[in-house]
């Protein structure tokens, strides 16, 4: 039987023993994935007795991805470029460190707008580490002018600095020039999350065929979705990439590459509810 988990601290809030658990029992696969909170002290000495423990990988997340990032013996390009770690599984022996932030955000939108990326332009709120993931996926895919908006305009500095042509920082002041011909609107801070302050941005001369996406998911509908669906425009929503990130990692431990369906959108939905 193949063990697999994923670690934070705290962990309790963590969807992803759901994800993994259905498609488990949906590919009627003989493996465990469970929930392990780790204190960040004793997280060098959790990854060292995964192999004693059986343990075939498994997800990292906050507050540890740079730890792991740094811990890990060999890194995926992904993983390497935006400075985290994510996933982990063994190789010959080695523990491996991706980071499916980017390929989860991507997939999502291919799978939910298809052509979304015809126009090559795009605006990014934040530029903290979930926002690294989002340039990185972006510049991946071709576009060619990513507009970067932050609060500290010099974070939003370093990251177009990092990732070089085709990208700019600007201060939030900006935005309501910068939206007007943008084909992508990504909002990757913590604004809009339930029980933070909410995003207000004024979606009126956006583009009618632009696409508006949250990387937050809780709640479902952020401010700045609802925003757009009153305003007429496609949107993509965090849980998406939520499901979508997943599925490597489960390929890696489990040997099947697993499905994003609408039933499995449905698990994740009854618990956000219940
Ligand atoms: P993560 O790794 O999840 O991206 P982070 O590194 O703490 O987390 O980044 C959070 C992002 O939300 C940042 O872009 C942050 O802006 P600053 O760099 O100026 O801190 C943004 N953010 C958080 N609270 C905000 C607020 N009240 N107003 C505007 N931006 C905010």
């Amino acid at each position: 039987m193949r063990k697999a988990f994923v670690t934070g601290f705290p962990i309790k809030h963590s969807r992803s023993p759901l994800i993994h658990g259905h498609w488990l029992k949906k590919y009627d696969l003989p493996g465990s994935y469970e929930a392990i909170e780790v204190a960040p002290d004793s997280f060098p000495a959790f990854l060292n007795s995964l192999k004693d423990n059986d343990y075939v990988g498994g997800n990292v997340t906050i507050p540890h991805k740079e730890m792991a990032f740094a811990l890990c013996q060999r890194r995926e390009p992904a993983a390497e470029e935006i400075g985290a770690v994510n996933t982990l599984w063994f190789e010959g022996g080695q523990l491996c460190g991706g980071n499916t932030d980017a390929y989860g955000f991507l997939a999502n939108l291919d799978a939910s707008s298809p052509g979304w990326d015809k126009h090559k332009t795009a605006l990014v709120l934040g530029a903290g580490g979930a926002s690294r993931a989002i340039i990185y996926a972006l510049k991946q895919r071709g576009l060619t002018d990513i507009r970067i908006v932050n609060r500290t305009l010099t974070r939003a500095e370093e990251l177009a600095d990092r990732f070089g042509s085709g990208i700019s920082a600007h201060e939030w002041i900006a935005v309501p020039e910068l939206l007007q011909d943008v084909s992508l609107i990504v909002n990757t801070t913590s604004l809009g999350m339930e029980g933070k302050e909410s995003l207000s941005i004024d979606l009126s001369d956006v583009r009618r065929d632009a696409l508006v996406t949250d990387i937050v998911y809780v709640p479902l509908e952020t401010p700045l979705l609802k925003a757009a669906h009153m305003a007429g425009l496609k949107t993509g929503d965090g849980l998406g990439m939520l499901l979508h990130q997943a599925v490597p990692g489960f390929e890696h431990w489990f040997g099947v590459r697993p499905e994003v369906t609408a039933e499995l959108r449905n698990v994740i939905l009854a618990d956000m509810n219940g």
